[in-house]
């Protein structure tokens, strides 16, 4: 309502947002989706009305009918869109009276677990509610791009079987088969795989996904995915249609340009320069490699890490010389914490050794240092050479090691100093050539980096037999503001390459059959070269809106124990509902 519908008849129906009593004229603020409006009545002229409202509180649900006015000059709220109007009722109803709330919808201050409990009444906040106004704007705009392009929106089940690799799995009893357990997907990979053998050629699903795994800002048991799968085509066909997508659904969701063509980078190179596969591209630092420059150094503290095959990595951090020595104490032991031997540290300003040519530099171990070495690290400023009031952070380790522990200190950094873009700015990159295999140390075995069913790069084939760990797969992730938002890979279409992988993978050809059997013998009558990609919604909403966790784009989330503290799920169930699916709950074992 603006002052153009000034005398319009009128039925509004909402929350009160507030009522308040002014010598006897009432003013009621009413509250629906749309915002706010004020209701005024005047007990001289509407006694009637005036008698149906004048206990009306906060929270609850009315109706009124009456004309739009024009405020009384003065009168007007500048705050409020609908500010210089007002309605005069002639008619008002309560349709819910509202007990006193647990907490006012928009205090901030409430915990979360007490909002999530009361999450019906945490909605009603306007920005919860855009968050989810703005994600519907998202799916709707994924949908009209994928249904442009000929894509087919195709449901697959969510009562499934297990298969062992990623997260653990929901499981669902089955009562037709007491002992044995549904799965719920934690992705649909299989069956999209399945579809593109069944001919479909282009599918997409908004899907559901369950994963129990522990949980984080941007991760939930379960979450929604922008699953896509094709066939006769490549690696860039996949990044292409992902990337017309993603730009149509930000566009849509909060007019976000993502820019010109999004950088490739492949995971080395991310690995080197960023210390992270999912970089934080709005963070204008990039670690340095000096392996090379101290190949020969006498300096023990680096030499023992680079003689049994380490590397010596530095970051430059752009007003770093203002950090104090406990600081840096701190920061050593945090790094320590996560595996690495220790940290250099070189502050640059004020007195120090001259001999590195650049601006005077104190370290404690700059005296082992030759001058060529001091040269070194003071050059290794990226993008820019190291100033006065700079500090060099550095690493000697395993690459292994290194790689994260740079990659930590670049964030650190960032938020330390403020470094990272200011506003709303959007980076974006494709990270490519990611390892097909892993070793993992528990497990002792190669486990898939993305999944078991991804492609080997066809140069490597030869590889995965004498060198499983060296394999790059066809595989490629999308990273948005150093979140990972999407991760997709070409499929083995071969038979006899899927079985060589699992092979690779520990699976004798045995288990391979018993557990992905269904799998293997679609893939021998004629299977197209596929492959695809999902992308987190949540997540893509999560940046989209501003907010700091997928839970804020999310009607009713979880916490992080995985709990609706609302319909207080999970609970137990009743004996009778045991007994018929042959189940008996065993007491934790302490
Ligand atoms: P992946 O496991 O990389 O790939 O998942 C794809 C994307 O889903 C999002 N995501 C999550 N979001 C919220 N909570 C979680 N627990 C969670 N886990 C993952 C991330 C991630 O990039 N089937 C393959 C895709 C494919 O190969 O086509 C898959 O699921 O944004």
């Amino acid at each position: 309502m603006r002052p153009a519908d000034a005398g319009r008849e009128v039925t509004v129906c909402g929350w009160v947002d507030s009522a308040r009593d002014h010598g006897g004229l009432l003013f009621v603020d009413l509250r629906d989706r749309s915002g706010i409006v004020q209701v005024t009545i005047d007990p001289g002229r509407s006694p009637d009305v005036w008698s149906g409202a004048r206990h009306w509180r906060g929270e609850w649900t009315v109706g009124v009918r009456g004309r739009v006015g024009l405020r009384a000059a003065g009168n007007e709220n500048p705050r409020l869109p609908t500010g210089e109007v007002e309605i005069v009722p002639a008619q008002v109803e309560v349709f819910g009276k509202a007990r006193p709330l647990p907490f006012q919808p928009g205090d901030a201050s409430v915990e979360e677990t007490t909002r999530l409990r009361y999450r019906y009444l945490d909605l009603r906040r306007p920005a919860l509610q855009d968050n989810l106004r703005l994600r519907h704007r998202l799916i709707a705009a994924v949908r009209a791009t994928c249904d442009g392009e000929g894509f087919v929106e195709i449901e697959t089940p969510t009562l499934t079987r297990s298969t062992p690799e990623g997260a653990r799995d929901y499981l669902v009893p089955a009562r037709t088969a007491p002992g044995s357990f549904y799965a719920l997907p934690q992705s649909p990979q299989l069956f999209k795989q399945l579809l593109m053998i069944g001919g479909l050629e282009r599918y997409y699903q908004i899907a559901r996904c369950w994963r129990d795994e522990d949980l984080r800002a941007d991760r939930q048991p379960e979450f929604t995915q922008l699953d896509v799968e094709m066939s006769f085509i490549g690696p860039e066909d996949v990044m292409g249609l992902g990337e017309r997508v993603v730009r149509a659904a930000l566009a849509a969701a909060a007019g976000i340009d993502l820019g010109g063509p999004l950088p490739r980078l492949p995971y080395a190179e991310a690995l080197a320069r960023y210390g992270s596969d999912k970089p934080d591209l709005r963070v204008p630092l990039e670690i340095a490699d000096l392996t090379e420059a101290f190949a020969a150094t006498a300096f023990e503290g680096f030499g023992a890490a680079l003689r049994s095959g380490g590397v010596l990595r530095a970051l430059r951090v752009p007003g770093g010389a203002a950090l104090a020595r406990r600081e840096l104490d701190a920061l050593t032991a945090d790094a320590r914490g996560r595996g690495a031997g220790g940290l250099a540290w070189f502050l640059y300003g004020g007195e120090g050794d001259l001999r590195g040519g650049g601006p005077p530099c104190r370290s404690p171990i700059a005296k082992f240092l030759s001058p060529d070495e001091l040269r070194a690290i003071a050059a290794a400023g990226r993008p820019a050479p190291v100033e006065a009031g700079d500090a060099v952070l550095a690493v000697a380790d395993r690459p292994e090691v290194a790689a994260p522990v740079m990659g930590w200190l670049r964030l650190w950094a960032a938020d330390r100093f403020r470094l990272r873009e200011p506003g709303a700015v959007w980076r974006a990159a494709w990270v490519t050539d990611f390892p097909l295999l892993e070793w993992n140390g528990e497990e002792r075995r190669f486990v898939a980096v993305h999944h078991p069913f991804t492609a080997p790069h066809p140069d490597d084939l030869a590889l995965l037999a004498s060198g499983p760990g060296h394999v790059r797969a066809l595989a490629y992730d999308l990273v948005l503001n150093g979140t990972e938002v999407g991760g997709g890979s070409i499929r083995n279409h071969d038979a006899d390459v899927q079985a060589a992988v699992f092979a690779a993978l520990g699976l004798g050809p045995e288990e391979a059959r018993e557990q992905f059997g269904f799998l293997l013998e679609a893939l021998s009558y004629g299977a197209p070269p596929h492959g695809g990609i999902a992308f987190g919604l949540d997540r893509l909403a999560m940046l989209a809106a501003g907010a700091d966790s997928i839970r804020d784009v999310i009607a009713f989330p979880k916490t992080a124990r995985a709990a609706d503290p609302m319909t207080g799920a999970p609970a137990p169930v009743a004996e009778r509902q045991l007994r018929d699916l042959g189940l008996r709950v065993v007491p934790p074992v302490r």
